[in-house]
């Protein structure tokens, strides 16, 4: 088999993922917990090629630069026994230009489409694995519902089919200076943040109270344990020298309306989107609220999402 085509969700981190113990194998330091998002995916094909001198990228219709990923095929190649270049096409259903993290569903589709490509056939965890290698929030969205990322790789922990929950995706755009991506934003803080290692120490109590309120499905508990962690996560970069800041005052305008809400809860990842999650039979009015915001440029509603698959072979 040469060629595949593989589609897979993007993930919210509940309790996050902020720091590594390892750069070269991209292993984390800590565990995370994440929700896997099912209006938000990513779909790419990948065609091993002899006749190609080098890897391409294809990336919502544009070329893009191709050094990460080869660094990445690297490994599959070195897996399979080969040494062919490769032709990879992919493209999100959501804006990549709205600054939405999409690195997770990128290589979470990259490692099926890939591996199924190079003839491997390996289990999910393994998967995982090597999602992780991409983007350590990648290996997550490997699994539909609710998901646990390990010291390699991630476990489902709930498909939480029963649990009418929504995320709710607040773009904030305009105006913002170029924000510091989360790998450069995790390894400086961990240099240079004083609350770094009290950010660590915070985060196997989360992870437990977060399995507890899933369990229960007690929304007002996970929601609380969500806003903690996140909170947490953007007080060790704020207190990183110099800061990282992500917020923007719209971010801040979302909070206050989203705290004016019974049962709806914020988290934010390293940007200036707010992500809500809610009941789903409040949703709708909430979007509404959170669409007329100063600085929201769209709200994007979505269910849960299930694990990655393989579109086609061959
Ligand atoms: C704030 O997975 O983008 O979204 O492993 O360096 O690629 P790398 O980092 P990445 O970090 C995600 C950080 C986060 C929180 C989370 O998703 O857990």
């Amino acid at each position: 088999m040469k060629a595949a085509t593989a589609r897979a969700c993007a993930n919210i981190a509940l309790v996050k993922y902020w720091g590594k113990l390892d750069t070269e194998l991209n292993l984390p330091a800590t565990g995370s917990l994440s929700l896997t998002l099912g209006a938000l995916t990513t779909t790419t094909a990948v065609r091993f090629n002899e006749l190609l001198a080098e890897d391409t990228l294809v990336l919502d219709g544009r070329p893009a630069p191709a050094e990460r990923l080869t660094t990445w095929l690297d490994l599959v190649r070195a897996h399979a026994h080969i040494d062919t270049r490769a032709e990879v096409t992919s493209v999100n259903d959501f804006p990549t230009a709205s600054g939405l993290a999409s690195s997770a569903s990128a290589y979470a589709a990259l490692a099926v489409a890939a591996t199924a490509a190079a003839g491997l056939d390996m289990s999910a965890q393994q998967l995982s694995s090597l999602a992780r290698r991409g983007s350590g929030s990648a290996a997550r969205s490997l699994f539909g519902g609710f998901v646990e990322m390990g010291e390699t790789h991630a476990e489902p922990v709930d498909s939480a089919a029963d649990w009418d929950i929504r995320m709710l995706v607040a773009v904030v755009g305009g105006g913002a200076p170029k924000s510091v991506s989360s790998r450069d934003a995790m390894e400086h803080c961990r240099d240079t943040s004083p609350l770094y290692g009290a950010w660590l120490d915070c985060v196997p109590a989360d992870l437990a109270a977060a399995r507890n309120a899933i369990a229960a499905r007690d929304l007002d508990a996970l929601g609380a344990v969500m806003q903690h962690s996140a909170l947490a996560m953007h007080a060790a970069a704020l207190a990183s020298r110099p800061p990282v800041r992500y917020w923007r005052a719209a971010t801040l305008a979302v909070m206050d309306a989203v705290d004016a809400v019974d049962g709806a809860y914020y988290t934010m990842d390293a940007g200036p989107h707010v992500k809500v999650l809610t009941a789903a039979s409040g949703a709708r009015e909430l979007v509404k609220r959170l669409r007329a915001i100063d600085g929201v440029t769209h709200v994007i509603e979505s269910g849960i999402g299930g694990p990655a698959e393989l579109v086609s072979a061959g």
